[in-house]
């Protein structure tokens, strides 16, 4: 008979972090040769050795002259925690890997098969401690509450102290956000809007600011700008996108006023849900980031983008009218320019795209496509330049495109599951590669042949009813 050795708690704890560093490894062979030179909304972005950036219900805080960047690791197989990443850039636009700021834990509430979200990190003006804050939950979303963790260096690892305390009882509550006011006081934040005081040294609660405004209003995201607090939130549809709203108060115990969606209705806030406001005070402006999550559940490693955009200002109040597919924030004078992507276009009937399989030619909304839900439907283009793009028409009955874009020798460099699924359609660029060393590529878009569905805990089922993938043009630029 033969005798398994079980594992210990050390090699377990080297497992899994093992397991969590190949995750966020994933490293192709996409090293960019150039910057990124801008904010681009709703694509993959890839860090400098060409993995995906998975880093969601995230914050941003700067240190010095960084920007760090705090946020749920995904996979594309479960929802269970494997970490929470950070990343740091100076220029909002790229992002390198610092490490796994909060690994999975050997055992308990953080340990194996449970849910992390929303992490957010705070300075503590006294003790110069960074405090993270996160919620904590079983897979079913069914023992939530608020923990926290902390770390003496900005990057991690921070260190896991369960849950936050208000009269020696944790918070149960599952969506969460924090804020730190002008005068250094800290708050959380919870779902239905309620704010609690921190204490001095952010470790626990010391008083109920703010009672509940409304019922939903999950991923609560507060910021202040001048002498009126903007408090955001969206509705309960879980990974679904829904049009997010927001109170104003010129206090945070209220009266909260309510001011109605802050993008245009039925655009599900540019299918986003909030997750969090950054301030960047330059010499010369001061522009206010929303931070929206565009989730893609099940693939949400690879697939789960990012909505980043300037919130325009009229007297108190807040909007985002337009989708910027592309913007720009010099991070030393605070000003946001949107930005013109002016690559070459190749349209969907271009005779140097070549199909194979079935594929379908149409026209939606005045936007010529070619679509097809084929299980070997396919379609490549050979192109010489740096970059390239893909525009696509998202649309209810879409589902997931994989993208394979391969060097002239036949290397992968980007091997990637792309969302083309919304519940509102849109023309939308959804995929834009690294910034390459000038060559010969080629890229190929095929039907994955799976799509962004799932049922919520009561069992309501969400997301695309189908499979189509859907090409309007590619752009690329020489
Ligand atoms: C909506 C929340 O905002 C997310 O953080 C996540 O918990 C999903 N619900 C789960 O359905």
């Amino acid at each position: 008979m033969t005798y398994h050795k079980p594992l210990s708690i050390k090699t377990l704890n080297t497992t899994l972090l093992v397991i969590i560093f190949l995750i966020n490894c994933q490293i192709s062979s996409a090293q960019q040769a150039g910057k990124t030179d801008a904010i681009y909304s709703g694509l993959p972005w890839y860090d400098p050795n060409g993995a995906v950036i998975s880093s969601h219900g995230a914050n941003i805080i700067k240190e010095k002259n960084l920007f760090y960047f705090f946020g749920e690791a995904h996979t594309d197989t479960s929802n269970t925690f494997v970490g929470f990443n950070c990343y740091s850039s100076k220029d909002l636009y790229n992002w390198k890997f610092e490490q796994i700021a909060l690994p999975v834990q050997s055992g308990g509430k953080l340990g194996p098969n449970r849910v992390g979200e929303r992490p957010k990190v705070m300075k503590n003006p006294k003790s110069r401690e960074f405090i993270m804050y996160m919620h904590v939950d079983t897979p079913g979303y069914k023992d939530q509450f608020v923990g926290y963790a902390v770390s003496k260096n900005i990057t991690g690892p921070y260190q896991f102290k369960g849950a936050l305390l208000f009269k020696e009882k944790p918070i149960k509550k599952w969506d969460m956000g924090t804020f730190q006011d002008d005068d250094g006081k800290g708050y959380l934040l919870t779902h239905g809007g309620v704010i609690h005081q921190l204490s001095d040294d952010y470790k626990s609660i010391v008083a109920e600011t703010n009672k509940q405004i409304t019922s939903g209003f999950e991923s609560p995201t507060l910021f202040r700008k001048g002498n009126v607090y903007y408090f955001i939130g969206s509705h309960l549809t879980s990974w679904e996108k829904n049009d997010n709203y927001y109170y104003t108060s010129k206090s945070l115990s209220g009266p909260w006023i309510s001011r109605g969606l802050i993008a245009p209705k039925d655009q599900l806030t540019w299918n986003s849900q909030t997750t969090f406001v950054l301030k960047i005070a330059g010499s010369k402006d001061t522009t206010y980031l929303f931070m929206g999550d565009r989730w893609s559940y099940p693939r949400q490693r690879s697939a789960a983008t990012y909505v980043w955009q300037p919130i325009k200002f009229n007297g108190d109040s807040i909007s985002l009218p337009k989708y910027l597919d592309a913007w720009t924030i010099d991070t030393k004078t605070g000003v946001a320019n949107e930005k013109t992507i002016d690559f070459q276009t190749i349209a969907n009937d271009s005779k140097q795209i070549q199909y194979q399989g079935n594929w379908e030619k149409s026209v939606i909304e005045t936007i010529p496509v070619t679509r097809s839900s084929s299980d070997r439907a396919s379609c490549s283009f050979t192109f010489k330049g740096i970059q390239i793009g893909l525009q696509t028409v998202v649309l209810p009955d879409n589902g997931y495109a994989r993208i394979i874009l391969a060097d002239q020798k036949g290397t992968v460099l980007i091997n990637n599951l792309v969302d083309m699924y919304a519940k509102t359609p849109a023309s939308r660029l959804v995929f834009l590669s690294p910034v390459l060393r000038k060559a010969e590529y080629k890229l190929t878009v095929s039907v994955a042949g799976e799509r962004p569905n799932w049922f919520d805990k009561k069992k309501i089922n969400y997301g695309s009813t189908a499979n189509n993938i859907t090409i309007s043009k590619l752009i690329i630029k020489e």
